[in-house]
C-alpha cells in the first residue's frame, strides 16, 4: 500500500505590506530588506480576517483539484504553530469543509517544519492505519506574534495557508519515497515565542498550602530570534536532511527535479542549493512576494509552482522545512 500526492491549493490575505511600507514604521530600508534576505513584500490577515478561512480556501482548492469529495477525507492534520484556539482549528476545518463522516482531525505544532511533518504523518496513516484520502495544511499568521518594533524579525513573516491531498494507492504508484526528521530543544533558545513566566499568583501557607491566588490571562511573548545562530543552523542542517533523505530513496541529487525548501531566505535557500549543487533553475522559490510564513510555505510554493506549469506529474521534490523547536526534515516527494 503506497500514497501519492493528488491536489494542492493555497491562500493568501488580500493585505499586502511591502518593504517600503515597513521603513515606515521600522528604520530599514527596501534594499537592505531585498539584499539580506530577498523578501520585498508579505501578506498580512487584517481587521476580520481569519486564519480558518484561509485553511479552508486552500483545502477546498486541494480537494477540487484532487475531484475528492470532502466526505471521503477521513483525516485533517492542521500543520500550524498559530491556531485560532489554543485547542486545535483542525476540527473545525473539518466542520468547514464539510466532512460529514466527523473523520479525525487534529493540529501538529512544528513551527516551519510542520507541512513536512505532516506529510511523514499523512504516510503512515496511510500505509499502516487503513486512511484512504488525508487533507494536509500548513497555515499560520506569524504576524499576530511578530514586535512590529523590531526591525530585526518583522521583516520576515508573512501569513497564509496551503494544502495537499494525499490519497492511498498501490505500492507501485507509490509518490512519497523517504523522509528525514529531527529536533534539537537545546536550539530553542535561538528562535521561540515562550509563555510570560507563571501567570497565576499563589499565596503560599508556612506549610506550602495554596492560601489563595488572584489568575491573570496568559499570553506569549512575541517571536524572538538570534537570526545568525538561525540561519547558520539551517545552512547546516539541512543539506545533511537532504543528502540522507536522498540516500534512504536510493536516489541521487541529479534525480531531484525540483528542491523545495521552506522560504525563509533566499541566501539559506541559494547556500543549500550550492551545497546540493542544484542549479537554480531546479530551485522553487516564491518568498520575495510572500517572506517567511511557516507551515505555509512549502504548500504555498507547491501550489504555485504547480499551477504555473512548472512542477508537473511525474516530477521528483526535495522538500525541506526547517525553523524553531529547533525542528528540520525533508521529504521526498513526486508530484
Ligand atoms: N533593516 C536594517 N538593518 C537591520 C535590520 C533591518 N530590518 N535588521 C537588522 N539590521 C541591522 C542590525 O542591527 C545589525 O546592525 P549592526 O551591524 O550595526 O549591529 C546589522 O543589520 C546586521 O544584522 P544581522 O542580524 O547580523 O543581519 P543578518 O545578515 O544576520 O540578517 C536575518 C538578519 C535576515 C534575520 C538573517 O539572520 C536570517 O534570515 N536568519 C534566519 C532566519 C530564519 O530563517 N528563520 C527561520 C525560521 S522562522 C520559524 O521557525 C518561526
Amino acid at each position: 500500500r503506497g500514497c501519492k500526492l493528488v491536489g494542492c491549493g493555497s491562500a493568501v490575505p488580500s493585505l499586502q505590506i511591502s518593504n517600503d511600507d515597513l521603513a515606515k514604521i521600522v528604520d530599514t530600508s527596501d534594499e537592505w530588506i531585498s539584499v539580506r534576505t530577498g523578501i520585498r513584500n508579505r501578506r498580512v490577515l487584517s481587521g476580520k480576517d481569519s486564519l480558518n478561512a484561509l485553511a479552508v480556501d486552500a483545502a477546498r482548492k486541494a480537494l477540487e483539484m484532487a475531484e475528492v469529495d470532502p466526505i471521503d477525507v477521513d483525516l485533517v492534520l492542521l500543520c500550524t504553530s498559530t491556531p485560532e484556539d489554543l485547542f486545535g482549528s483542525a476540527p473545525q476545518i473539518q466542520k468547514a469543509l464539510g466532512c460529514k463522516n466527523n473523520p479525525l482531525a487534529y493540529d501538529i505544532t512544528a513551527a516551519c517544519s510542520g507541512f513536512v511533518l505532516g506529510l511523514v504523518s499523512a504516510a503512515c496513516y496511510i500505509r499502516g492505519g487503513g486512511f484512504n484520502n488525508v487533507l494536509v495544511i500548513g497555515a499560520d499568521a506569524l504576524s499576530r506574534y511578530v514586535d512590529w518594533t523590531d526591525r530585526g524579525t518583522c521583516i520576515l513573516f508573512g501569513d497564509a495557508a496551503g494544502a495537499v491531498l494525499v490519497q492511498a494507492c498501490d505500492g507501485e504508484e507509490d509518490g512519497l519515497f523517504a523522509f528525514d526528521m529531527h529536533s534539537d530543544g537545546d536550539g530553542q533558545r535561538h528562535l521561540n515565542a515562550s509563555i510570560k513566566g507563571n501567570e497565576v499568583d499563589h499565596a503560599l501557607g508556612s506549610n506550602g498550602s495554596v492560601l489563595g491566588f488572584s489568575p491573570k490571562i496568559s499570553s506569549y511573548s512575541c517571536i524572538q530570534m538570534n537570526g545568525k545562530e538561525v540561519f547558520r543552523f539551517a545552512c547546516r542542517a539541512v543539506p545533511q536532511s537532504i543528502e540522507s533523505a536522498l540516500e534512504k530513496a536510493g536516489l541521487s541529487g541529479s534525480s531531484i527535479d525540483w528542491l523545495l525548501l521552506h522560504q525563509a531566505n533566499q541566501r539559506i535557500i541559494d547556500a543549500v542549493a550550492s551545497r546540493l549543487e542544484m542549479p537554480s533553475e531546479r530551485v522553487i522559490s516564491n518568498l520575495s512576494n510572500y517572506g517567511n510564513t511557516s507551515a505555509a510555505s512549502i504548500p504555498l510554493a507547491l501550489d504555485e509552482a504547480v499551477r504555473s506549469g512548472k512542477v508537473q506529474a511525474g516530477h521528483t521534490i526535495a522538500a525541506a522545512g526547517f525553523g524553531a523547536g529547533l525542528t528540520w526534515g525533508s521529504a521526498i516527494v513526486r508530484w
